[in-house]
């Protein structure tokens, strides 16, 4: 029980007033005690009033306005207590309210009333509180899952006893006031609700509930889910696109209470699921090229979001791209253009022709013109990657030399092939003509139509008629006439070697000629075998004997054993199966004579003589003059001939034809190839004396 004495001055001064002004002062009510009165639920308790200036008044006690005891002091009869409140309250002798054990639905305003007949009435006021001791106090938040934008968050206490006089409510430890106006919080009777609550409602939740007996203090925290927010993708490195072969981390982050789960899906597949959001991905390939979905979700909520990113994995087609050009239609040139393969396909374009493009392959048909003859045409291909660019012209059928070759074939016919090659795009068709009439036997021509094949045994024939050849395309055409010649050669030339035991013939065929083989003939002394003996010869040693037959396409032969001091002529003969050409003119090997033995001898029987000098020196100079001339008169067949017969009639052998067995040694090729250019000068190889020499040379 409190008793707070300034409080029952006051109202004691008040009682006076009140007793003077109304009943002449005779009857005094006073307390003792303190008017309000605060006590424990079951404790014992008094509410003490004393009187003075009349004896045994009438006393009368109420609660609120009800009387609930009625007495007159100092009176036999037991105090008149109302019935429902007979357990607890009891009336002192002196008027006092006694209350035994009180419960908790006595606290209220009670008023004391005397009367004395005569003497006036006093009363006083008491206001008695109940409580009871704070008991298994809780809180709770409403409802359990709070989540940003809802409605409210409600905290609410409970206890199983505990009467409050104060609650107070805080937020991380700053009161919190109730709602008025724009505040969104609000207090009701053991409760605190936030409207609307937001994710920095987040926080340590505490109410403090006193009374004047005890307090207790609670904590709850609450966290106010939310999330997953707007999420953010970050790909590191960054870059427009990736190569294969390179590593990038994807990440998915977004804000979120709790912290969301992300799952990373390509293509219908989980690559990832976690709370961090780090996709690795290493050693990318182009297959790994397209949309990645980052799908997030808060646990508590189920709430989910959706993001996704293009990742672009790009790898240039192979190679670059190819130009071509084709004739459409005989009227239109179509341009071509390939290359494919690639993440992504690269875009193909003829800048020349305008802006259309295609992807991974292009063709546009242009009309013909002439300006198109020659005209570089580029196209450009265009790749994230690089691009790349090829080139292609088309072009009229160039200047060409036809090529005749001559075979034979199984049944012993001749062959010849004619072929019309001439540089062309698109590539020229060839259309053949003999003696100005169209050739229309297709089995003749080739499938290309460059190559005309004619069969025929006797040569005669075949040189009858005139071939002509036109090359044309759309852009175009040239024609070659081509008149076949008899079996001939040129550029004859004798190379010697290896101190004259061996010598190699080179000659050369005049490209329209027919030639299917060659006979290399010889005059002068058998040649010596390997084992040392002479070859047997079947013509005499001055007379052309054939020595070595070539093939058709040989073009130098080599012949082995040979005399160094011995004399030979060589000539080549060409020929078509039986039908002989002109042979050439022969070339001569053999040690100095002729010219040199008689310029020895001038100078052997020589005096110191100036006249007879003189003469030595004309008849050097007449002889030089005649050996010029016989050099010029060797184109001529008949003078070299005869000349050869002249030569070598000293050296007269038995007749032998036998081919030299050496001829299997391999020749000296270095040797040939070294020397190709010296094929179209007269070959020098006659080791003639040196004015001859000059004067050949000239
Ligand atoms: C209160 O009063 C009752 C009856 O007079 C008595 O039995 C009890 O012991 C008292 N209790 C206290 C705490 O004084
Ligand atoms: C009245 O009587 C009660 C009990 O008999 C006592 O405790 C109280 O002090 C008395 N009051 C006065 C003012 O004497
Ligand atoms: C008791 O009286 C006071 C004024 O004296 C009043 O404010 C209060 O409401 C009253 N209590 C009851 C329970 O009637
Ligand atoms: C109240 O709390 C006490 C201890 O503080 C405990 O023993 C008791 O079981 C609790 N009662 C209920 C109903 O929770
Ligand atoms: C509430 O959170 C604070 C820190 O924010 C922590 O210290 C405290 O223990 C938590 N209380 C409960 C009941 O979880
Ligand atoms: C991804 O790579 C980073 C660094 O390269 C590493 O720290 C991280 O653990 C990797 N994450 C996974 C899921 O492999
Ligand atoms: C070859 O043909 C020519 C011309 O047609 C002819 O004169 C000659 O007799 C023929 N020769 C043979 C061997 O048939
Ligand atoms: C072939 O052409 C030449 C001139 O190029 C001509 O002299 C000859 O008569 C022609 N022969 C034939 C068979 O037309």
């Amino acid at each position: 029980m409190k008793t707070h004495e300034g409080l029952s001055g006051q109202v004691l001064m008040i009682i006076w007033g009140f007793a003077f002004s109304g009943a002449n002062g005779q009857l005094l009510v006073s307390a003792p005690g303190d008017a309000q009165v605060d006590t424990l639920a079951g404790a014992n308790l008094t509410l003490a009033v004393s009187f003075d200036g009349a004896p045994d008044p009438a006393v009368t006690w109420f609660k609120g306005r009800l009387p609930i005891v009625t007495w007159t002091v100092g009176s036999d009869a037991p105090p008149d207590v109302a019935e429902e409140y007979r357990e607890v309250l009891r009336l002192e002798p002196n008027g006092s309210l006694s209350f035994v054990h009180v419960p908790l639905g006595y606290d209220g305003n009670y008023t004391v009333e005397m009367t004395k007949s005569g003497l006036g009435t006093g009363s006083l006021n008491f206001t008695l509180r109940v409580f009871e001791l704070f008991e298994n106090v809780t809180m709770m938040a409403f409802p359990d899952l709070i989540e940003e934008g809802s409605e409210q968050l409600q905290l609410r206490y409970h206890m199983l006893r505990g009467v409050v006089e104060q609650q107070r409510w805080f937020f991380n430890g700053r009161p919190v006031a109730d709602g008025k106006g724009g505040s969104r919080y609000s207090l009701g009777p053991g409760t605190l609700a936030v409207r609307e609550p937001r994710r920095n409602d987040t926080g340590r939740y505490t109410v403090s509930l006193s009374n004047p007996f005890s307090s207790v203090t609670l904590d709850l925290n609450i966290t106010v889910l939310y999330g997953p927010d707007e999420p953010s993708i970050q790909i590191s490195p960054i870059q427009d696109f990736y190569l294969p072969g390179d590593s990038l981390t994807l990440s998915c982050l977004a804000d979120g209470a709790p912290q969301p789960l992300v799952r990373w899906t390509f293509d219908g597949e989980t690559l990832s699921d976690n709370s961090m959001g780090v996709l690795n991905l290493t050693g990318v390939q182009t297959k790994q090229n397209g949309l990645y979905n980052c799908d997030l979700r808060n646990q508590r909520t189920g709430a989910q979001r959706h993001k996704t990113v293009a990742l672009n994995v790009y790898e240039k087609p192979p190679g670059g791209p190819q130009c071509s050009v084709v004739s459409e239609d005989n009227r239109r040139l179509r341009y071509g253009c390939q290359w494919s393969g690639g993440t992504p396909p690269a875009r193909l374009s003829f800048p020349d022709f305008g802006d259309d493009s295609s992807l991974e392959s292009f063709t546009l048909s242009i009309n013909v013109s002439s300006q198109l003859d020659g005209k570089i045409v580029t196209c450009q291909g265009q790749h994230p990657v690089e691009n790349s660019k090829c080139d292609v012209t088309a072009e009229s059928p160039q200047n060409f030399l036809p090529i005749v070759r001559t075979d034979v074939d199984a049944e012993g016919k001749i062959v010849v092939s004619i072929s019309c090659l001439s540089r062309a795009t698109p590539p020229a068709t060839v259309s053949w003509f003999r003696g100005g009439e169209p050739v229309v036997d297709s089995d003749l021509i080739s499938d290309d139509t460059a190559r005309l094949d004619i069969r025929h045994r006797n040569v005669s024939v075949l040189l009858l008629q005139n071939y002509t050849c036109t090359c044309r395309n759309l852009l175009g055409g040239r024609t070659k006439h081509i008149r076949l010649q008899e079996p001939s050669i040129s550029n004859f030339s004798l190379f010697s070697h290896k101190d004259g035991t061996i010598i190699t013939l080179t000659w050369e065929v005049p490209p329209t000629s027919i030639v299917t083989g060659f006979d290399i003939q010889m005059s002068g002394p058998a040649l010596v075998s390997a084992d040392g003996n002479l070859s047997q010869s079947k013509g005499s040693a001055d007379t052309f004997r054939t020595i070595l037959p070539k093939a058709g396409s040989a073009r130098s032969a080599d012949i082995f054993h040979l005399d160094p001091k011995s004399t030979y002529r060589f000539r080549v003969l060409p020929r078509a199966l039986m039908v002989e050409g002109q042979p050439t003119n022969a070339r001569r090997i053999g040690p100095a004579e002729g010219l040199s033995g008689p310029a020895i001898a001038g100078i052997a029987a020589g005096i110191p003589c100036s006249l007879l000098f003189l003469l030595l020196v004309c008849g050097l100079i007449y002889l030089a003059i005649y050996w010029s001339r016989a050099k010029r008169q060797q184109t001529r067949y008949p003078v070299s001939r005869a000349a050869a017969e002249k030569v070598t009639t000293t050296q007269t052998q038995p007749p032998q034809n036998l081919l030299p067995r050496g001829v299997k040694s391999p020749p000296d090729y270095n040797r040939l190839r070294q020397t190709p250019s010296s094929l179209s000068v007269a070959p020098p190889t006659f080791v003639p004396p040196p004015p001859v020499r000059v004067a050949t040379t000239v």
